[in-house]
């Protein structure tokens, strides 16, 4: 059967789907149970909370649901969990963004003690929880924190952008790969090289991260139906990691700008871009884009440029200016089709058994 895989048996799924996890907010509780009670693995991304939003989350999702379930964190990447902020770069930044908090009469935002939780905070509150699988991208976590999880029973799963990445990740220790194509809206978690020089499409990626190492292949990247579901399958995945068909149901919390945009001819277009957080990122363009490209500014050491953008984002939307914020996306958006998560997972379940029903 198609459906019973290394994966599904491990974590105990109906189907070997996994509802991807998203930063900055866009996670949600009844996304992940949604999913979970579909027969997928729901994910919640906890990259932008602290230790006690951690562990009120985790709370949440087991008064829901008894199945397995993931929390995803973004392992530290150079100076990122506390960086290095020049008062020259401070002031370079705000002078970048003026025209626009001004634009929207929104004040810059005073300079912080720390731009983002902390990721040692962050790792303990996800060990203490103990969930049953913990995700991560950016990096590999250190020897201590994966023998710390394969003690307390919890599965790690790495994210990979090259088989060099996927290697190293299986080397150390971690029990599952997502090999994640240039398709995949978000960010391009590469971190042995530039994201721009790590910019494989899933369909040549998944076979050669399959032959590269041993444990369980996730396919991500552009899957949005039981076509790209049954061809990674075929490429030798063991699963299938979703993310933007999820972020599109009404679950999710995304705004329903955002999740009106996924389903929009705009949607078509989509770009991979540091304008919005100083990493590279696949957004739906927008006329802000356009305007960073132009300028070619040196960002911030991550993550400074993200978090003033995180300030006019909520003012952008109640302005319905769509032209200045990130409308995160990738390049499967037009094939979407459904608006509530629990549908989703059955229309992929069913239509995977269709494409791989023999003749
Ligand atoms: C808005 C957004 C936020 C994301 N945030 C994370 C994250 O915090 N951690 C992570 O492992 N993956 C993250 N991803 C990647 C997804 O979990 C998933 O791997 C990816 O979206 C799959 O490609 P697709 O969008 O073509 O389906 C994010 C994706 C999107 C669209």
């Amino acid at each position: 059967m198609w459906n019973d895989t290394v994966v599904t048996q491990r974590l105990g799924l109906v189907a070997p789907i996994v509802q991807g996890p998203f930063g900055g907010g866009l996670s949600a509780v009844d996304l992940v149970v949604a999913v979970n009670e579909g027969g997928g693995l729901g994910s919640f991304g906890a990259h932008n909370l602290d230790g006690a939003g951690i562990r009120r989350v985790a709370a949440e999702i087991r008064a829901r649901t008894s199945r397995a379930f993931a929390l995803n964190l973004w392992i530290p990447l150079g100076d990122s969990d506390d960086p290095q902020l020049s008062d020259e770069a401070w002031r370079a930044e705000c002078e970048l963004l003026r025209p626009y908090f001004e634009e929207l009469r929104v004040p810059l935002p005073a300079r912080p003690a720390r731009f983002g939780p902390r990721f040692d905070e962050q790792m303990e509150a996800v060990l203490e929880i103990k969930p049953p699988v913990f995700s991560f991208v950016f990096g590999v976590p250190t020897p201590s924190v994966l023998d710390r999880c394969r003690s307390a029973g919890i599965v790690t799963v790495g994210t990979a952008t090259t088989p060099a990445e996927a290697k190293l990740l299986a080397d150390a220790g971690v029990d599952n790969v997502v090999a994640t194509g240039f398709e995949a809206g978000g960010h391009r978690v590469s971190f042995l090289g530039e994201p721009e020089d790590c910019l494989t499409g899933t369909l040549a990626l998944v076979p050669q991260v399959v032959d590269a190492v041993r444990v369980p292949v996730i396919a991500a990247g552009g899957i949005a139906d039981g076509r790209g579901i049954a061809a990674a399958l075929r490429l030798g995945a063991s699963a299938v990691q979703i993310g933007t068909a999820f972020l599109a149901c009404e679950e999710s919390n995304a705004p329903t700008l955002h999740r009106e945009k996924l389903f929009s001819a705009d949607a078509r277009r989509t770009t991979l871009t540091r304008a919005f957080t100083g990493r590279l990122a696949r957004s739906i363009h927008n006329g802000f884009i356009d305007a960073m490209h132009a300028r070619r500014p040196v960002y911030p050491p991550y993550p400074v440029h993200g978090w003033f953008m995180a300030h006019l984002r909520g003012p952008a939307l109640d302005a319905g200016r769509t032209d200045l914020g990130s409308f995160w996306s990738g390049q499967g958006a037009p094939l979407l089709r459904y608006r509530r998560a629990r549908e989703l997972m059955e229309f992929l379940v069913a239509d995977t058994a269709r494409v791989l029903a023999p003749g």
